[in-house]
Parts: C-alpha cells; sequence; structure tokens
C-alpha cells in the first residue's frame, strides 16, 4: 500500500508518522511519500520521519520529494495537509476581521473566506493531476475549510472524503470521563465541518445506550470549562456544541479577546521554528510532547481509521466524516457537505439517518451551508462581487457595510494567491 501525503513537509507530520507506526496492523503501509515545495522542511520532517518508523520497527519505506506527479503516482491513498500562504497567511486571515469588529479565525468567518478562495484552485489543481495518473486514488481532505475544500472536490467529481479531529477528540474526551475505552463512545454528531453539535453520546455503538444526559450532569463543569463555554448553555442546550461554535455563542467576548493578544498563527509560527529545531536533532526519534500544543490532537488515529476503511484493509465501521448530505439533512441540499457519522468502505463514506434536528441549530447550518455554496462559487470563479455575496450571506458578518469592507480587505491581503485579482 503506497499512501501520499501533499504538505507532508508540515510539522504536524510526524503526529501522522507516529500514527501509521502506531497502527500498522490497521493500516500496512509500504511506502509513505510526503510531498511538499518547501525542500528544507522535507529533509528535517522526512529525516524524523523516518526515525519514527525505525525506533517502532515499521518496515515501510519513507520518502521525500516536491514534485508532485511522481509523489502520487500509483499511490493508493492521497492525504491532503496544505496551507497555502504558510502561516504569513494564516496570520492576516485572523487580523484583518478583527478591524471590522468581526472573529479573526482561520475558518470560520471572513478569514475562512480568504483561506477558501485561496485553497481551493490549488486542492482542485492536485485532485486534477491525482486522477489523471490514478483514478482510483482515495482523496482524504485535511486541508481547511474541510466543508467547503470536500465541497468542491466533489463537485468535480473526485473519489474524496473530508476530515477533522473535533469528532475524535470529543470521543476520547468522553471517553476519559465515562471511564471506558474510545471505542466504546459513539457520538451522535451532527453540522457542518467546524459548526457540529454532539446530540447523543452512545455506549457501544449507534444504537447503544445514550449516556449524554449522566455525561453533562457529572461532568458539565470539566466539558463546559474545556470547551470555554458557559455551564448554563449547555445545561440549556442539552447537547454539546464543538469549540467552533463559541464564535458563534460568544462572539463579541471571542472578539475582545482576540484583539487583546498575538495571533494563534504568530504562536504557530514561533512552535514552528521550535518544532523544526528539535526536527534536526538526529537522536530525536519520537513525535515530540511540543506537537501536543497543536490543535491535530488524535487526527492521526482519524486518518488511519478512514484510510483503512476506503482502502478495504479494515478500520471501524462508522466513522465521522465530510461527505454529501444526499438527503441525510432534509433541511439541506443534496450537495451540501455535511459532517456526521457514515459507514465507511470501499465504496466511500454513507451517511448514517440522523434523527430531526432541533431548528436551533438546523437554522444555522442552513445558513451556514448557503454561505459555503457562495463562497465555493467565489473560490472558482472569483470577482469582488462573489466575494461579497459570501461575506453578506455569513451569519458572523450579515451587514452591508462589514461585507463591503471586508471584502476590499479580503482581496487586498490575498492578491498574490487569486488569479482573478
Ligand atoms: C483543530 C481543527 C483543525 C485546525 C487545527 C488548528 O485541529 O480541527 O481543522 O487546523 O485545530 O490547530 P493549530 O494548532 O494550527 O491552531
Ligand atoms: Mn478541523
Amino acid at each position: 500500500m503506497k499512501l501520499t501525503v501533499v504538505g507532508g513537509g508540515s510539522t504536524y507530520t510526524p503526529e501522522l508518522v507516529d500514527g501509521f507506526a502506531r497502527l500498522r496492523d490497521t493500516l500496512p503501509v509500504e511506502e509513505l511519500v510526503l510531498m511538499d515545495p518547501a525542500q528544507d522542511r522535507l529533509d528535517l520532517v522526512g529525516g524524523l520521519a523516518r526515525r519514527i518508523f525505525a525506533r517502532q520497527g515499521h518496515p515501510g519505506r519513507i520518502t521525500t520529494t516536491s514534485d508532485l506527479d511522481r509523489a502520487v503516482e500509483g499511490a493508493d491513498a492521497v492525504l491532503l495537509q496544505l496551507r497555502v500562504g504558510g502561516q504569513a497567511a494564516r496570520e492576516q486571515d485572523e487580523t484583518w476581521p478583527l478591524e471590522c469588529g468581526c472573529v479573526g479565525q482561520e475558518t470560520t468567518g471572513a478569514g475562512g473566506l480568504a483561506k477558501a478562495l485561496r485553497t481551493v484552485p490549488v486542492v482542485l489543481d492536485i485532485a486534477d493531476r491525482v486522477r489523471r495518473t490514478n483514478p482510483h486514488a482515495w482523496i482524504i481532505d485535511f486541508t481547511n475549510p474541510v466543508g467547503i475544500v470536500t465541497r468542491a472536490l466533489l463537485r468535480a467529481g473526485h473519489r474524496a472524503v473530508g476530515l477533522c479531529n473535533v469528532a475524535i477528540g470529543l470521543q476520547r474526551k468522553f471517553a476519559g470521563l465515562l471511564g471506558v475505552e474510545p471505542p466504546d463512545v459513539h457520538l451522535d454528531h451532527v453540522g457542518l465541518n467546524h459548526l457540529t453539535w454532539e446530540t447523543g453520546v452512545r455506549l457501544g455503538g449507534p444504537e447503544g445506550e445514550d449516556v449524554l444526559p449522566k455525561l453533562l450532569t457529572d461532568h458539565g463543569d470539566t466539558i463546559a470549562a474545556d470547551l470555554r463555554l458557559p455551564r448554563p448553555l449547555f445545561d440549556r442546550l442539552g447537547v454539546v456544541p464543538s469549540y467552533y461554535l463559541r464564535y458563534y455563542y460568544a462572539h463579541d467576548e471571542v472578539v475582545r479577546e482576540l484583539g487583546a493578544k498575538p495571533s494563534r498563527a504568530a504562536e504557530v509560527a514561533a512552535m514552528e521554528r521550535e518544532l523544526l529545531t528539535m526536527y534536526a536533532d538526529p537522536s530525536l526519534d519520537e513525535k515530540p510532547a511540543l506537537l501536543a500544543k497543536r490543535g491535530g490532537a488524535y487526527y492521526s488515529e482519524a486518518a488511519v481509521d478512514l484510510a483503512a476503511a476506503l482502502l478495504g484493509g479494515g478500520g471501524t465501521p462508522y466513522q465521522v466524516v465530510n461527505t454529501y448530505n444526499r438527503g441525510t439533512l432534509p433541511f439541506l441540499p443534496d450537495d451540501a457537505v455535511i459532517e456526521v457519522q457514515a459507514a465507511v468502505g470501499p465504496q466511500g463514506a454513507t451517511p448514517l439517518p440522523v434523527p430531526s434536528v432541533d431548528p436551533l441549530y438546523a437554522g444555522l447550518m442552513a445558513n451556514v451551508t448557503t454561505y459555503e455554496d457562495l463562497a465555493l462559487e467565489a473560490a472558482l470563479h472569483g470577482g469582488r462581487a462573489r466575494v461579497f455575496r459570501a461575506l453578506l450571506a455569513h451569519p458572523l458578518i450579515g451587514q452591508y457595510e462589514y461585507a463591503e469592507t471586508l471584502t476590499d480587505r479580503l482581496i487586498a491581503h490575498n492578491r498574490e494567491h487569486l488569479a482573478w485579482a
């Protein structure tokens, strides 16, 4: 089995490689290709990746290249984890929206739109090249904003599934609180990428007992503190929103906080410099603890599970992924990309049925789906008018004056990445 990671020079890659090494029985990787345009990073990350495989006695081969066509040739699955413009572009996304009193975030709001506009054309080009060499390869998309990027891939007819670590993170958290093993926790997870709610927490599988009410009674304070949302909100809702809902439920508070501290991009850039220095040390042969300070905890586990299921070797039967709605949530179009539990196998992902969704969540999902649709139109066809429409449609923006100003700023800050600007 050959797997290719596009954006393999990411400082996150050792997390992934550690997962491949630990979980080699689930996913027997023979060749892992790390592809990245940045040769200096590839050398450092590739070196550590090989040492991790060696330490754990993994028989697979790790190769590195900056040549995409060579990287994907013969690959069974291609993982996309790239960031167009790097942390510098992210820093912009997190900063200029704040000047209008709007949240500055890499996936939510105006910053997320900027990221989508930079990313969609690049990802589609990569996917086309994958399909040309290898029509049966699966594309696993981690690249944010995952909902919009996955929708772009599926609309272009690619064999793609979008993946995020929010669900697996909550599964691990809840398992710890309940004193059970993570695979015993099945989340009733519903929404769009980075806009999800856990409406049930079941023991043993989709038909298992729902222990969410008890979890909230016994551990509501811990969960609320973790997600940085007020406990009474959980008590009122009776569900657990993901921490990305904080950008909605506590928008103004978040804007004040973000305005008073360095951006997450700056923090991450500093961590990356430190991590790359560590990776250069030939005696390091495991993922460093510092990596746990990044947001991507457990993404390797989710990736291994998904790749194993798609490539027919195993993996857990139900997994939280991003895929076409196709009637699962009747209030959304069939071609909306939703993030739900799905049966995953060599034929792809098929969402499990979802019981009727509270209008409180359905309304926001429908609104954000419309935004995502308009965002994709802007990413595919460009133009100031399309950017404006997407921003005006976003529930965290909505006002004419903000949408006008943010449109101009978005374009001004991203000109070098937008072919049409
Ligand atoms: C979580 C999200 C990812 C996001 C990451 C950011 O893992 O699910 O989509 O990329 O956080 O983490 P960072 O350490 O870069 O802030
Ligand atoms: Mn995510």
